[in-house]
């Protein structure tokens, strides 16, 4: 049986992974691990839980030795948007952060890392359209500097030293328990919540402004189909690309007025919007459908249902 090291499990998406890979590989056999937020009571008790500091290689080791973990998703990270505001601290985080537990994952000769990627590792010269696997990376933000150079490093690590590390370049992800912090697709997440409590929401992009996006579940089911693949089929290791949908702010307010028809969004974009415009509009996920089956079960009017659903039972708004 795996014994698993989740980092940034009080995240977004570290959360619903955590509990996900609880159900399939035993609670005990995952170990949750987070920064500075408390992790919920569910997760503490459900559960080994640890603080660990990514830019403390050693805190990072000792928590591989207590645990005899044998495999990490390295889910810690800061966002684009924070990453703007705070680039030095992104670059530590982001890039030191990774470099420790590639590091430890060598010395301690870990059988697999996984480490997403973002959308985020492309930039304004690379074509926008069904963007391609193999294509120009040069971001403008730093948190896209540093997924490109996660995705490099990770690749490096395979071939150097032989540690199978993964990885998927993630889309935004919509989900409806953890709150998404600090990045440029936050939006098609607050907006739910508001269209339900205020029937209002002011976007902080342009209505038109389209992007790749992921529902939570297919998130889920994407890395942990990646980190099962049979490492013979593989033809890449951290650089897939992977999508679901794309949409627009104006395509996803539409989508939520067929279920409250009385919603109304306005729309002020501030800085992140000139991140998503560095960002493709849709993406070409043909390596990943190939080497390891990817396909996903949500489209935009399945998670738009489903995210409705749960959120009105989550806020008491039955
Ligand atoms: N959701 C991320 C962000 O907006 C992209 O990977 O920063």
């Amino acid at each position: 049986m795996e014994k698993i090291l989740v980092t940034g499990a009080v995240g977004q998406i570290g959360s619903e992974l955590v509990e996900a890979l609880r159900d399939k590989y035993c609670n005990e056999n995952v170990v949750a691990a987070g920064h500075r937020t408390k992790p919920t009571k569910e997760m503490k008790e459900a559960g080994p839980f640890e603080f660990v500091d990514v830019l403390d290689k050693d805190a990072i080791k000792l928590v591989i030795k207590k645990y005899n973990i044998d495999t990490v998703y390295h889910m810690g990270a800061v966002l684009s948007a924070t990453g703007e505001e705070k680039p030095q601290l992104a670059f530590r985080v982001n890039i030191i952060g990774l470099y420790n537990v590639l590091e430890v994952g060598r010395e301690c000769e870990l059988e697999r890392i996984m480490v997403p990627s973002s959308i985020a590792a492309f930039g304004p010269d690379t074509p926008t359209e069904n963007t391609p696997n193999e294509t120009i990376m040069r971001p403008t933000t730093m948190y896209g500097v540093s997924k490109v150079t996660g995705e490099l490093l990770g690749n490096y690590y395979f071939k150097r030293f032989g540690l199978d590390v993964r990885g998927i370049r993630y889309p935004g992800i919509i989900s409806n328990k953890t709150l998404p912090g600090g990045g440029t697709t936050d939006y098609a997440v607050e907006i739910f919540y508001e269209a339900i409590k205020n029937k209002h929401y002011v976007c902080f992009l342009k209505e038109d402004s389209t992007l790749p996006m992921m529902y939570m579940p297919d998130a889920i089911k994407g890395l942990i189909s990646l980190s099962e693949a049979d490492i013979n089929q593989l033809k890449h290791h951290c650089d897939y690309n992977l999508a679901a949908v794309s949409f627009s702010p104006g395509e996803l307010v539409s989508e939520i007025q067929r279920i409250i028809p009385d919603f109304k969004c306005e729309y002020k974009p501030d800085f992140r919007q000139e991140i998503a415009d560095s960002w493709p509009k849709s993406i070409d996920d043909t390596a990943a459908r190939e080497e390891w089956g990817w396909e996903p079960l949500y489209d935009l009017r399945a998670m738009t249902l489903d995210m409705i659903e749960k959120l009105r039972i989550k806020l008491g708004h039955g």
